[in-house]
């Protein structure tokens, strides 16, 4: 509600005081008024807090960067605080100079920076078999996107030598869980980031400080955070995360492991069921799309539950295995509608419908969900999470 007393043409009460000064604040914080805008679990899905996962408010964000004090969170023992001048990484395994480094020999390599998304593979895990939970932070909320700055790991791995049998790389965690992925050494020398900062400061303990894995493109649950060591060999572990979890059961009854590049995705986070539309006339759409092959190249969005489609705009900057902004408008008079979002990256793949994942992946799948999302908005202007067809 607004104070009358504060619109024009009176000049507001805070016109007439000092505001805090530069002390009141060493750590800037967000406004009182966006305390809505926090991090959500949802208590009924895991047993405990500690093995769990928050969701990111991708409705209330605004351009492609997350802050960082809203990157959902996601660990299997809780999020240790680790104190960085106790922290090593070491690498051993099929490596001519196994070595173990300290934060400090981290922070003296060249760094880099670059903008990634991290998806679970179970972002719309609970979205297989039908509409389930109905708010876009909780659909599609197990994504975050920052800038990494770190050494890329093919820096490190120079430093080692790796031998010429050397294939396989294994990364570990440091924390309770001890987590641990496999994951090939072309990856590593391709795009892989040790990352110590997101978003310009040190990463936040529940992200993996002081250092974790960066898999540009590649599911979120390889991304090993505090990780401790990195293991050489010349096959991969099956480890628990990649053979009981993180595999894809198919609709023919087999199990499909190593999925690691998350197909592209997008979807409408407004109107969505947390911001439905309150106006008749002209209404922006606004979402996210991405790609962990590489960039986005068109957006569409159907008012018709997928008959007709219209191109978005992609406003700037369009960035390789990073979140894409998109935006279009639509007209509403009070009529149900259909929302949608359907993005198509630069190899040409095209997002799918459930029904036509479902044909391959069947209705017992979890992870890797990337179907178009729909929204109703019925003739109130609320927004329902529902399934089509
Ligand atoms: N690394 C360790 N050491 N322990 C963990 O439990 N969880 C993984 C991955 N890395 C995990 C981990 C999973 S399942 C995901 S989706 C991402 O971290 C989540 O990263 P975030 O918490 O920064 O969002």
């Amino acid at each position: 509600e607004a104070d009358p007393t504060a619109l024009p043409p009176n000049v507001p009460w805070w016109g007439h005081y000092l505001g805090d000064g530069v002390e009141a604040h060493p750590y800037g914080k967000p406004s009182e008024y966006e305390a809505h805008v926090v991090r959500r679990n949802v208590p009924w899905l895991t047993a405990t807090t500690e093995s769990s996962v928050n969701f990111t408010p991708i409705h209330e964000l605004h351009g492609f960067v997350t802050p960082n004090g809203l990157c959902f969170e996601r660990h299997h023992g809780g999020a240790p605080s680790l104190n960085p001048a106790d922290y090593r990484l070491m690498i051993n395994g099929l490596v001519d100079r196994p070595m173990i480094f300290s934060m400090e020999d981290i922070l003296r390599f060249p760094p880099v920076s670059r903008f990634h998304f991290l998806e679970c593979a179970a972002n719309s895990g609970m979205e297989w078999r039908g509409a389930q939970l109905n708010g876009v932070q909780y659909t599609h909320g197990m994504i975050h996107c920052v800038q990494y700055t770190g050494v890329p790991l093919k820096v490190i791995l120079d430093q080692v030598g790796v031998k010429p049998n050397g294939t396989w790389l294994m990364a570990e965690g440091g924390d309770a869980s001890g987590m641990n992925r496999s994951f090939p050494l072309e990856k590593a020398l391709d795009d892989a980031i040790l990352a110590y900062a997101m978003n310009g400061e040190m990463l936040r303990p529940e992200n993996g400080y002081p250092l974790r894995l960066v898999l540009p493109g590649w599911e979120g649950n390889m991304w090993v955070k505090w990780i401790r060591r990195i293991e050489v060999g010349d096959q991969p572990w099956f480890a628990r995360e990649e053979t009981s979890k993180y595999t894809d059961l198919l609709d023919n009854g087999k199990a499909r492991y190593f999925t690691w590049e998350m197909d592209a995705k997008s979807v409408i986070t407004g109107p969505c069921p947390e911001k439905p539309v309150l106006r008749k006339g002209i209404n922006q759409i606004k979402g996210l799309a991405w790609s962990g092959r590489g960039r986005v190249k068109e957006v569409h969005v159907s008012t018709d539950g997928g008959r007709n489609w219209m191109q978005a705009r992609l406003p700037d900057p369009v960035l390789p295995k990073c979140l894409t902004c998109f935006n279009a408008e639509f007209e509403w008079h009070g009529e149900e509608v259909l929302l949608q979002s359907r993005v198509v990256d630069d190899t040409g793949y095209v997002q799918p419908t459930m029904a036509a994942l479902q044909k391959v992946r069947g209705v017992n799948s979890i992870y890797h969900n990337n179907a178009i999302q729909t929204w109703l908005v019925n003739q109130t202007g609320e927004v329902e999470n529902v399934r089509l067809g």
